[in-house]
């Protein structure tokens, strides 16, 4: 038996026991006649003492070195100077046996919460990062939150089912990984970006409710959001409207709100995907705290300020209490919304100030009640600041959005402790593209339009809206999902309209609409990104920290050091061949 007890575990009611402990030396304190080691496993540490009594052990416990792995036995005795901080602080154990399981290199960076090691370096020995707390506890967070959503939709009736991971591609919006077959020269595989096709057709075969916890596969550029591979907790629904999947899904993130923060939610809104754009600039809004757009549009036109007078749209926030920012700190936003990740071309201010007078970039144009217009509209008062930016409609949402949320961060309303969960509905089906000169499907092209709004497919689509729904929570997009088409026709209504020929589509979909043929039922589902909703639920916002081994910003596992190449034999079994 390694050990009898864990290095979390033991505290004063243990003293006088004889126990045995297993794990890694954290640290190595010499003192000459005493020596102290910390002894860490995955629960805690505990302090092994090592005294001139038994001047044998004291030397073999000097020969150890951080990271070697020991067992140790002996009694678990009070200690003289106790550390608080830890749950085994009260005790340490006097050894009466020490055995060597294992030596260990001096680790490239040191395990400790605050380690020395840059990201790379750590990525590489990932093995020896997860030992330090911050990534080992995320680890278990992350198992955590994964058992409450497997139980609580195993107690809706969700029946977790398998799909294969070598299928061919299905359009998501991303490209595919693909996979060459030894067996089918010039064939390929591709890994699945979702789930989405066998899901429709697990509603199709009568499983009724469909859950799996499932990794998918992207090839896209990375973000601290984005990994090429991840995990959806993917759920499809048979003979439901929309309604009963927002319920169910509201229930699920309450839940979790619930047991893991131990907030009862009550305000779960809802804003259409328009509202969104209008109010936050983009459909994903933290809305934890305020800084509407306010439309100045029409109010800031006409005045004699040519900027202006250009512009498609004028939109603007109050920044709450920062009317007493000075020019320099202002002049630093403007240049941030000048950078060219944002690309503003330039920023207008009105100060609110508390004695209700205005002063601001423009007072040549307007005037001051011009400028409490202006207040009005954005929900300014006295001792705000407002920000206005202006230029073309949809750009300029973005930036003023991307504004909204840097004042926030600066002004710390971005609380990782606060939970503010939302739905964003009535997505347009369709988004033109001007790249590629045609629609695409905004979700993906199995997503029903709206029935109110299905006779605007022939004459207008990019009017149309969709059954579709994002859940956002703290301005990051957790799961989309949508009520499907189940109908042949429409279907392949929807496909001509993406752009297919009629055997472009049988050849990628003739197995979806032939399931189709054979009674599909209504059905609808939705997919939650698992690694985000861990990184928000956690405080945090960047997903590969709560990945075991995650890739880094180049794509790349620098651990196991791939993509690589392959050999000469594999490839001529794969009928591949390099071109240089
Ligand atoms: P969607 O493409 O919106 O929907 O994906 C669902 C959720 O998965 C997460 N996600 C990602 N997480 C990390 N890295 C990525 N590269 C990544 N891409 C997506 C997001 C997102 O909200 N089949 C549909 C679901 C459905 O209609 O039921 C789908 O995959 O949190």
């Amino acid at each position: 038996m390694y050990r009898t007890h864990t290095c979390g575990e033991l505290n004063a009611d243990y003293i006088g026991q004889s126990v045995k402990l297993s794990g890694w030396v954290q640290k190595i304190r010499d003192l000459g006649a005493v020596i102290f080691i910390d002894l860490r496993d995955r629960y805690g540490i505990t302090q092994l003492s090592f005294n001139e009594n038994n001047s044998d052990l004291l030397e073999q416990a000097r020969q150890l070195g951080r990271e070697f792995v020991i067992q140790a036995e002996g009694k678990v005795v009070e200690r003289a100077s106790k550390n608080s901080k830890i749950p085994t602080g009260d005790i340490e154990i006097l050894v009466e046996k020490l055995i060597l399981l294992n030596s260990s290199d001096i680790p490239p960076f040191t395990i400790e919460d605050e380690t020395d090691g840059g990201e790379e370096l750590r990525m590489k020995y990932r093995y020896l990062d997860i030992r330090r707390n911050p990534v080992k506890n995320n680890l278990i967070f992350r198992s955590k939150v994964t058992r409450l959503v497997r139980n609580y939709l195993a107690d809706q009736g969700f029946i977790d089912v398998e799909t294969p991971y070598l299928i061919k591609s299905t359009p998501e919006g991303a490209r595919d990984f693909v996979v060459p077959s030894r067996m089918h020269p010039g064939q390929f595989y591709a890994l699945p970006q979702s789930p989405q096709t066998f899901k429709q057709l697990l509603m199709v075969g009568g499983m009724d409710k469909y859950v799996q916890i499932v990794k998918c596969f992207r090839d896209e550029d990375l973000r601290a959001d984005r990994q090429p591979e991840f995990t959806q907790i993917d759920c499809e629904m048979a003979f439901v409207e929309q309604e009963d999947i927002l319920q169910t899904f509201e229930g699920l993130t309450k839940h979790l709100l619930k047991e893991i923060h131990g907030l009862e939610v009550t305000d779960f809104p809802r804003i259409s995907y328009d509202e969104a754009m209008r109010r936050y600039g983009n459909d994903k809004p933290d809305i934890r705290f305020g800084m509407t757009f306010g439309d100045l549009t029409q109010v800031a036109k006409g005045k004699g300020f040519n900027v202006f007078d250009q512009q498609g749209a004028i939109l603007g926030i109050a920044v709450p209490g920062a009317a007493s920012y000075t020019r320099k700190q202002i002049d630093q936003i403007t240049d941030w919304v000048k950078r060219p990740q944002i690309g503003a071309k330039g920023m207008v201010y009105v100060k609110y100030n508390e004695d209700g007078s205005f002063k601001s970039s423009v007072d040549k144009f307007y005037t001051p009640s011009d400028l409490a217009e202006w207040a009005k509209i954005t929900g300014a008062g006295p001792g705000d600041l407002i920000l206005v930016l202006s230029g073309e409609l949809d750009s300029t949402r973005t930036q003023l959005s991307a504004l909204r949320m840097e004042m926030a961060e600066r002004l710390g309303l971005r609380k990782p402790d606060e939970f503010a969960p939302l739905w964003v509905v009535d997505f347009p089906l369709l988004e033109w593209d001007d790249e590629t000169g045609r629609y695409h499907a905004m979700h993906h092209p199995f997503t029903a339009p709206k029935p109110e709004d299905a006779h605007l497919l022939d004459t207008d689509p990019g009017k149309v809206r969709a059954n579709a729904y994002d859940l956002v929570l703290n301005g990051n997009e957790i799961g989309g999902g949508s009520i499907r088409i189940h109908d042949k026709t429409m279907q392949a209504k929807m496909l001509k309209l993406l752009g297919f020929s009629d055997e472009e589509a049988a050849k990628q979909f003739g197995f979806l609409m032939n399931a189709f043929q054979y009674g599909a039922p209504p059905h609808g589902g939705i997919a939650f990104g698992l690694d985000r909703l861990v990184a928000i639920l956690g405080g945090q916002e960047t997903i590969r920290d709560f990945i075991a081994f995650p890739k880094n910003n180049a794509g790349r596992d620098v651990m196991i050091d791939a993509p690589d190449t392959i050999s000469r034999e594999q490839l001529d079994e794969l009928h591949l061949r390099i071109i240089e």
